[in-house]
């Protein structure tokens, strides 16, 4: 069992979705007990729907929070499969939060020049205080995936280019940037991740193995 990690094993996905929004609103409250704003990203995929509608729900200082993303898909503005979609959807829209917290990737520039912009807008905010991930079937977080060039990058946000899931061309927060995060939360569902988690357990050098210590939130049916 790789002691890095922090597990908190819950019956399903609901389960998991409630204990991640009550832990993540949590550590947010902790932040602010100490500074004036709180920088977290947030993961695309599907996983994550059901925390961020809770999340969304919750009585939280949204002016106070600026929300980012640790991955973008490069598809056009709006594109019902980009990451920013789907957490406009379930959180920036339900949550009414301000324009000027949401720090989408402009990912329809192109994964370079969208890399580079948002590379430039985190050295702005500085610090990320949390870093909410998923992870996918073969181990990636972000779209950081395994063996891909962009694992090697150093700047803040980077091109990937060639991704296995689809679409291929990308933008991800380096493995760096999720290192230097003040929390890692992850959340892992489904028997579909099953043997990615038995890897991770196991210390294995998954993508999801090398970006820091992680809370990981997962049902049973993910870690057995
Ligand atoms: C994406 C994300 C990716 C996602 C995992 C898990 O673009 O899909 O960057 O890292 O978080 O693949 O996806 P699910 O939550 O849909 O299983």
């Amino acid at each position: 069992m790789n002691t890095l990690h922090h597990w908190h094993i819950h019956a399903d996905p609901d389960a998991v979705a409630q204990a991640a929004a009550n832990f993540l609103a949590e550590r947010i409250w902790a932040v602010l007990d100490d500074l004036d704003d709180c920088h977290i990203a947030l993961p695309g995929g599907t996983t994550p729907a059901a925390c961020l509608r809770r999340l969304a729900a919750m009585a939280l200082p949204w002016g106070r929070i600026h929300w980012y993303l640790g991955d973008e898909r490069c598809l056009p503005s709006g594109d019902p499969e980009r990451n920013d979609s789907l957490i406009q959807d379930c959180l920036w829209g339900p949550a009414a939060i301000p324009a000027d917290n949401c720090h989408p990737i402009r990912a329809e520039a192109g994964a370079l020049a969208a890399a580079a912009d948002y590379s430039e807008l985190l050295a702005l905010a500085g610090h990320l205080d949390i870093v909410l991930l998923g992870m996918g079937e073969d181990g990636h977080t972000a779209s950081l995936f395994p063996d891909n060039p962009a694992l090697a990058l150093t700047d803040a946000a980077v091109p990937v280019f060639n991704a296995p899931k689809p679409p291929p061309e990308r933008v991800s927060l380096s493995v760096p940037t999720l290192q230097a995060a003040g929390l890692r939360i992850a959340l892992i569902t489904g028997a579909g991740k099953a043997q990615a988690v038995r890897q991770l357990k196991a210390g294995a050098a998954l993508p999801i193995n090398q970006v820091g210590e992680l809370e990981i939130f997962a049902d049973r049916a993910a870690a057995g």
